[in-house]
């Protein structure tokens, strides 16, 4: 995700200068049954560890993580979030500013739970769904539906879920979690491929870690340097399309192509506001000495300039992301 950084701070430089309001980027939200790892998918995308995570530590609410970049801080801010019995569909913010994300929204949603426990409603599974369905509705809303190796696809809650707010598969990419954990002799390459079920946006095995990982404080990096390991050992016709770095460029790939599509409208925009201070001008009368146009036209060819290179650099993110992965979308 870092690479986009620069790119969006440029853009959100030109939207300044425009008067415009900021592109929204869509907001990325994790679905799928309770442990299935959705938290910790999350929390490999943003690279810290402060989510309630963990057997028997489960989110209750949705939590909307919102990403601020904010240059020259290098500190991230969180506050703990405590948890309580019951499901309330009351989102908790957290705000989180760091150089090193995009401000970007990401949300943690209750696991789907098909049987109550404690003192949770009856109707707790119909309260969950109706939650999940109103966040993962919105259209500009990107749905990493998490289903776990270790159990059948084909009766992923995520998946079923994914399906009714976007069945053409726009919007949803399959992330399979807990490869490490398949019955010895199996493997979950034909679900990788595609082959078990297609998902349009792409199937991206990862491997987070473990409780045990999380009782002895593994760090995320040494997660992910063994999640190349088991990939390259078990995987490796996959290996450059699996894992969680890759879920990060696919999900920065998929941003960029959201940038890339709005770039119309802000041409759109630039020539728009363009003509109408140039009609201003006008009615200003002739001017001694024409230095208002002259900045005018330097300031527009300075947002135009500006919209080529982030498109240039969308096509070349894009190209370049292509050739390191085509195969995965179906
Ligand atoms: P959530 O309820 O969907 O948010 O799931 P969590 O992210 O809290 O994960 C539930 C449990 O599964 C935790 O104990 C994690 O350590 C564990 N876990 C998650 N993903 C993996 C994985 O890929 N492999 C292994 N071995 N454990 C995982
Ligand atoms: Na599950
Ligand atoms: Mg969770």
């Amino acid at each position: 995700m870092e690479t986009l950084i620069p790119t969006i701070n440029r853009l959100q430089e030109v939207f300044l200068t425009l008067g415009a309001e900021i592109i929204q980027l869509p907001q990325i939200v994790v679905v799928g049954s309770q442990s299935s790892g959705k938290s910790s998918v999350l929390e490999s995308l943003v690279g810290r560890d402060f989510l309630p995570r963990g057997s028997g530590i489960v989110t209750r609410r949705p939590l909307v993580l919102q990403l601020v970049n904010l240059f020259q801080l290098d500190s991230l801010f969180s506050f703990s979030v405590f948890h309580i019995q019951g499901i309330s569909p009351e989102p908790i913010y957290l705000k989180i500013f760091s150089p090193k994300v995009l401000n970007l929204t990401l949300v943690d949603l209750p696991g789907i739970t098909k049987v109550p426990v404690g003192d949770q409603p009856k109707d707790i599974e119909a309260q969950v769904q109706e939650m999940i369905l109103s966040f993962i509705s919105n259209p500009n809303c990107l749905i990493l539906a998490v289903s776990p190796a270790n159990s059948d696809l084909a009766t992923s809650d995520a998946l079923k879920l994914a399906r009714e707010v976007d069945p053409d598969g726009r919007r949803t990419l399959l992330v399979v979690s807990k490869l490490d954990l398949m019955d010895a002799g199996t493997d979950a390459l034909e679900v990788l491929l595609g082959r078990v079920i297609p998902v349009r946006l792409g199937i991206i095995g990862v491997v987070n870690r473990s409780q045990h990982d999380i009782n002895t404080q593994k760090s995320l990096e040494d997660s992910m340097k063994d999640e190349q390991a088991f990939l390259q050992r078990h995987y490796p016709s996959l290996v450059s399309r699996a894992g969680s770095r890759y879920l990060a460029k696919t999900l920065s790939r998929l941003l960029m192509h959201h940038i890339r599509d709005c770039l119309p409208d802000l041409k759109t925009r630039v020539t728009v506001l363009s003509a109408q201070y140039q009609a201003r001008l006008n009615s200003y009368g002739q001017p001694v000495e024409d230095h208002s146009a002259t900045l005018l036209q330097i300031v527009t060819k300075f947002a135009s300039d500006y919209c080529n290179t982030i498109e240039g650099t969308a096509r070349h993110i894009q190209t370049s992301e292509l050739c390191g992965g085509a195969r995965i979308c179906y």
